[in-house]
């Protein structure tokens, strides 16, 4: 654990401050999009398709119009009037707000009701009649691609397939030679399923056009407030709502894990009606319509290959991706990067070479490929590395830890730059391991495994040691339709040495109100509790990105203690000024600058900023202001070492995780309580796809789970203890030595749990389930190879 530098009053770095914002939050005070009321506010519900591939014969809105309190019927054939009917994706595909004349998912928008109240809305929603006529859809990725398969986008010129793009990473021809030649050669097929960030607070947004003024306040669930508000302008600039006319303000958010990253068409359709008819429009989506019309994540078939040699070296890997993004790449990835950070797939192993490569497709789902609490695609490259890292030590017969241990980079080969290019800045997971391993007393159970084999009783022990990459990014290589990833800070401190500091992120639940505060009072020593922080409003906030991808911390965290830092050089000459002394005589300790030998001699930093605005030197700008856009030069690269220990029933399938050790490496922390709560969040969003969550669709492209009475969302019902620790190994190149820590549960869990359960059941010869693994598909399983 990092040390801290500074007072318990003044809550630096290390502090388990209390969460500020759980004030509010435990007394039901939170202030979400739901309890904006505005007078004469609309409301907005949405008709949705019942199938997953048709043309729309005709939209009878008629009884609709009769309904009391419902003022009008929105479809795509209206939004086509002001060529508002399609939008640009964030990965520059087209979707449609509403369809003029093909749906092309089950739950798609096919026009939107809008009354007086949301009951109204309601009842005018079940009278919209559509007529259809179904088409055969496209539903298995891998007939998408075969020759005859119906063209899912006939809308973009030139298309005669439904593919979307190839993407390559690493060395094809010397991976190919290194496995030609490798002693041992593993291969599995796997799927990371299609799940759901299924958070609590739905998407909504009220949307506020004041004709008079001509000015759009948009209220929205978003977890990028200034990115929409450029893509806004971007869109609507024609009619006159340019940049300086737009205020997107993201209130309270109840969890968004990337779900709450994209433009979703209900936000676009309240935006054309209040423009249109100058009234506040809200629009707020039911559970089910959030679980089965939502940006989805994951959905990667990959078909995975390890080589080595017998006695246990890893030579190379080969991962070959088929990813399903639904109608539209609505993903929401950085632009140069199709498939997100996946080409960390090689993990936290030293071998020289890799090769990776995917292909994207259309079928008839709905659109996305959001990062679910995941740094862009690092969830399936971290699943396919641990299961195949343990595939490999199932071949050659050694101790999965014991392999693990072998192959890791070691902590003096970093910066480390890896096969498909990352520099990873620092790590030391022999280290993590042999804690998690001693915590879980691991060879004590590999024995009682052992002993239990003997007696034909299915016990598990599942490792995963993975390497995340979070922070994007550097200006160089990371940006959202071109807007580059850096993120800002602006700290303002008031005469009487209280501050206020406003950020482009936004917190959906992760503390920030009380961690950029505590990185502020480390830096200029005032109080925590003295620092508002402020976010989500771009009116008054600096431009940032947003936070997901666990980019908070590495980005607007640094830019946070840069900000202070130029604080505190002004702070240096006001101080010398004071006590008339040379800047070059003065030590700071955290909240005052004193003379060097003559410690009696000095002022406090509440000092220093009263006379910046009240004694400031000649010539000096006067008051206590500093902003800073922090550009990362690299990404950091937070790692963890985790141990699953599972019973499987035999009889049953049934699976009950006894044990779960996580040993996460997030660099310095900022606050313990914090980043504990973080990865216990996080872990029981790890055992949700693991053993629970997936989206099902049947052949006609039904969703079969749309509803939380199937989508198994578990609860503190199914989690486990989870026992967590952390080991420190701070990122050189951040200026808090930080690295972020929000995602790696969730990334590092899944694996460790499927690797548990497939060690409990190798003994019958299974190497390879897909997650999620329920007590069914164990059973089945073990019926396949007549251990039952
Ligand atoms: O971008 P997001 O806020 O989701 O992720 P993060 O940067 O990993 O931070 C999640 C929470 O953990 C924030 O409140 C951070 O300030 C806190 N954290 C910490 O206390 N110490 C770290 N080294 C990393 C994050």
């Amino acid at each position: 654990m990092n040390k801290c530098k500074t007072s318990r009053e003044i809550g630096g770095m290390g502090h388990s401050l209390k969460r500020k914002e759980d004030i509010r939050f435990i007394q039901g005070k939170g202030h979400y999009v739901d309890d904006i009321k505005l007078p004469g506010m609309l409301y907005m519900d949405i008709v949705r398709s019942p199938y997953a591939y048709a043309k729309i014969k005709n939209i009878n809105i008629e009884a609709a119009m009769k309904v009391p309190g419902v003022i009008a019927v929105v479809t795509g054939r209206d939004l086509e009037k002001y060529n508002l009917h399609w939008m640009p994706t964030l990965m520059s595909d087209t979707q449609m707000v509403l369809p003029t004349d093909t749906v092309m998912y089950q739950a798609q928008e096919v026009a939107a009701v809008i009354a007086t109240s949301k009951y109204a809305a309601r009842d005018g929603r079940e009278a919209v009649k559509v007529e259809y006529e179904p088409m055969k859809p496209v539903i298995d990725p891998y007939k998408s691609l075969e020759p005859g398969a119906p063209v899912l986008r006939p809308d973009k010129p030139g298309k005669t397939d439904n593919h979307i793009w190839h993407w390559e990473a690493g060395d094809k021809a010397k991976t190919e030679e290194v496995f030609s030649k490798a002693d041992i050669v593993v291969k599995e097929q796997m799927h990371i399923p299609r799940i759901h960030v299924a958070s609590i607070e739905t998407c909504g947004c009220v949307a506020d056009y004041d004709k008079i003024n001509n000015h759009l306040t948009m209220y929205m669930t978003t977890q990028a407030p200034h990115a929409i508000r450029t893509v806004i302008a971007l869109v609507a600039g024609h009619v006159g709502l340019t940049e300086e006319k737009i205020r997107v303000i993201s209130p309270d958010i109840g969890g968004g894990f990337g779900g709450k990253v994209p433009v979703y068409p209900g936000y676009v359709i309240a935006i054309a009606v209040s423009f249109l008819v100058g009234k506040p429009v809200k629009w707020i989506e039911d559970r089910s319509e959030n679980l089965q019309a939502d940006s989805f994540a994951r959905d990667y078939h990959i078909t995975a290959e390890m080589a080595g040699t017998k006695d246990g070296k890893i030579l190379a890997t080969r991962f070959k991706i088929l990813a399903d993004h639904g109608y539209t790449d609505a993903s929401a990835n950085p632009s140069k990067f199709p498939t997100g950070m996946f080409s960390i797939a090689t993990g936290s192993y030293d071998y020289g070479t890799a090769f990776m490569e995917a292909d994207a497709v259309y079928t008839n789902k709905p659109p996305g490929g959001v990062a679910y609490r995941c740094s862009f695609r690092v969830t399936e490259a971290v699943h396919a590395i641990e299961r195949m890292t343990d595939r490999f030590a199932m071949e050659v017969g050694k101790d999965p830890a014991q392999l693990r241990l072998d192959n890791f980079i070691k902590k003096e080969d970093f910066p480390w730059k890896s096969p498909t290019g990352w520099i990873y800045d620092s790590g030391d997971y022999h280290k993590g391991l042999l804690k998690a391993m001693d915590a879980v007393n691991y060879h004590q159970l590999r024995a009682e495994q052992a002993e239990k084999r003997k007696k034909g009783e299915l016990m598990g022990i599942g490792i995963s040691t993975f390497t995340e990459i979070v922070g994007a990014g550097p200006s160089k290589d990371f940006d959202i339709l071109g807007i580059k990833m850096f993120d800002s800070a602006e700290i303002r401190v008031h005469p009487t040495g209280k501050a206020i500091a406003r950020f482009g992120t936004k917190s959906q639940g992760q503390g920030h109100e009380t961690t950029y505060a505590q990185i502020i009072a480390e830096e200029l020593g005032i109080p925590a509790e003295n620092i508002a922080v402020e976010e989500g409003d771009t009116d008054t906030a600096p431009y940032g990105l947003g936070t997901y991808a666990s980019r908070s911390t590495p980005t607007a965290g640094a830019a946070a203690a840069m900000a202070a830092r130029k604080l505190r050089d002004k702070a240096r000459k006001i101080a010398a000024y004071l006590l008339e002394v040379s800047e070059d005589d003065l030590e700071w300790e955290p909240g005052k600058f004193f003379v060097k030998g003559a410690p009696e001699k000095s002022k406090t930093i509440q000092e220093i900023v009263f006379a910046s605005y009240t004694n400031h030197p000649q010539g000096m700008e006067a008051g206590f202001e500093a902003t800073h856009y922090y550009d990362p030069p690299n990404l950091t690269f937070p790692s963890g070492a985790y141990i699953c220990v599972v019973d499987v029933d035999k009889e049953t399938g049934a699976i009950k995780v006894r044990r779960f050790v996580a040993i996460d490496d997030c660099g310095n922390i900022i606050n313990p309580m914090i980043v504990q709560g973080q990865v216990h969040g996080g872990l029981t969003q790890g055992i949700a796809p693991a053993m629970y969550e997936e989206l099902i669709y049947d052949e006609a492209g039904n969703i079969l789970n749309g509803t939380f009475m199937d989508y198994l969302v578990p609860t503190a019902v199914e989690s486990p203890k989870w026992e967590t620790g952390h080991t420190v190994t701070p990122s050189p190149h951040h200026p808090i030595g930080a690295k972020g820590v929000g995602e790696s549960p969730t990334v590092g869990a899944p694996p460790a749990i499927a690797n548990a359960i497939v060690d409990a059941l190798s003994p019958y010869g299974i190497t390879h389930l897909d997650i999620p693994i329920t007590p069914f598909k164990v059973w089945k399983a073990l019926k396949e190879k007549g251990a039952i």
